[in-house]
């Protein structure tokens, strides 16, 4: 038992005599409690928690829908009518879960942009990346299926369109398509499986989110310096200091979440979807939710490229805009893990985000149609598309041969505590000057 642990010099009671047997509070005391995170931590390293957060949230919130909610095409829609009107508090739930799905993406995509941004991919850390990309496929699967719950047009026609792709694939695809929807169109089979899938993926991820912790926790957390701590000094123990932390971002988090959930439930919502599902009217746009809309916009923006017409062009960049994050621990080719003491990366990245954000806009928009910069949104599309793909399969390997990085401090507390920066610690001459420069 180590010093630590909660039993440690308090012989009896049920903690200890639990741990003594299944060692779970030493465990948690060891990995949670003392865990030695770098004590110059920033707000961005809020998220990972607030992820936690929402994610148990949504199981939650889930698994009491799931008690009122009917998985067949003639009642589907009227079911959830019901837990709106009639339900006890079934409106706050579906309000929860429903906000929830669009706040776990802009929690997620806040966390990938913080990993992308201080290299925390670069290894050892690799694994750790993989797995949450893994995490965002799954979580992608799981909100494609949950929005073809409540069985309005676009959960009807979005499904139709997104199970449709995979008929671009040669030779099996109608066979696939087939195979995915149970029949020959989206109907009742369809409905069940997504029903069964949405229930079951969730659980899958937190299984995922598991191994990415224990994979975090070997060799610990990157953090705004990109620099491994060298010794105590470097560290805080997780507990109170980031506990507390969390806990100030989480009530900052619920705050806005909560604005959302009784001031404007719909806001992210399609008035479309109020409309119950009818395979005979077919609605004028079919978009997903926004948090698709950059890989949708991918997907519409590739044309015939040689012997590959467009629509499997498409569907190939729109899974390769993905893969290709599998691939960035090794793309990536520069020692220097944080952004700050990379000067040309650091630009690139923002340019990455407003492309994100252009792909976004362009997404939610008709391709044929005139955007405001007077040009049609598919030359937006695919300008944004190739700068995505030149951003990661071209420039990432190049830069970090070319880059000149800024010099590093010699450890996190040199550069961070105020004794050392004003001279009055330790290290001072030629570190602090260094130091002066990076700043
Ligand atoms: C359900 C979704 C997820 C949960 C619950 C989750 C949870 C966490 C937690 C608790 C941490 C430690 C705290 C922090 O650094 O913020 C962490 C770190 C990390 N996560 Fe995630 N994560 C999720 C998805 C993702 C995704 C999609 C990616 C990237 C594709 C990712 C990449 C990382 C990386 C690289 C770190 C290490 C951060 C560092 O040390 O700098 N995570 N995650």
């Amino acid at each position: 038992m180590s010093a630590g642990s909660p039993a440690a010099g308090k012989p009896g009671g049920f903690v200890n005599w639990v741990d003594s047997r299944l060692p779970v509070f030493s465990y948690l005391q060891k990995e949670y409690g003392e865990y030695p995170a770098p004590r110059n931590f920033n707000y961005w390293w809020n998220f990972g928690a607030l992820a936690m957060f929402i994610l148990v949230t949504m199981i939650a919130t889930g698994l009491l829908l799931a008690m009122q909610y009917t998985a067949n095409t003639e009642m589907a829609f009227d079911s959830v009518q019901r837990i709106m009107r009639d339900v006890n508090f079934g409106w706050l739930l579906r309000f929860l879960h429903m906000n929830g799905a669009s706040f776990f993406f802009l929690v997620i995509y806040i966390h990938m942009g913080r990993g992308l941004y201080y290299g925390s991919y670069k290894a050892p850390r690799e694994l750790l990346w993989m797995l949450g990309v893994v995490i965002l496929l799954l979580m992608m699967a799981t909100a494609f299926m949950g929005y073809v719950l409540p069985w309005g047009q676009l959960s009807f026609w979005g499904a139709t369109v997104i199970t449709n792709l995979f008929s671009a694939i040669p030779l099996v695809g109608d066979g696939i398509v087939t195979w995915l929807w149970g029949g020959f169109t989206v109907d009742n089979p369809t409905l069940n499986r997504f029903f069964t899938l949405h229930f079951l993926l969730p659980f899958l991820i937190v299984g995922v989110v598991v191994l990415h912790v224990i994979a975090l926790h070997v060799h610990g957390s990157n953090n705004p310096l990109g620099i491994d701590p060298k010794g105590p000094q470097d560290t805080v123990p997780f507990h109170p200091y980031y506990t507390m932390k969390d806990s100030f971002g989480l009530c900052v988090f619920l705050l806005v979440y909560a604005g959302f959930v009784f001031f404007a439930p719909n806001w992210f919502g399609e008035p479309e979807n109020f409309v119950p599902a009818d395979p005979l009217v077919t609605p004028l746009e079919i978009l997903p939710e926004w948090y698709f809309l950059p890989f949708f916009a991918i997907l519409r923006s590739v044309p015939d490229i040689l012997f590959i017409d467009a629509k499997l062009a498409g569907v190939l960049a729109m899974f390769g805009s993905i893969f290709v994050l599998f691939l960035l621990p090794w793309l990536d080719t520069s020692k220097v893990r944080s952004c700050r003491f990379r000067p040309t990366y650091k630009w690139f990245f923002w340019i990455l985000v407003l492309d994100m954000i252009l792909l976004g806009y362009v997404g939610g928009n008709q391709p044929d149609d005139l955007s405001p910069l007077g040009v049609r949104f598919i030359v937006l599309g695919q300008i944004g598309t190739l700068y995505y793909f030149f951003h990661f399969l071209i420039l990432l390997p190049l830069l970090g041969k070319i880059e000149r990085p800024r010099p590093l401090p010699a450890s996190i507390s040199e550069a961070v505590l105020p004794a050392n920066r004003a001279g009055g610690g330790a290290p001072a001459g030629a570190t602090a000057q260094r130091m002066e420069k990076a700043r």
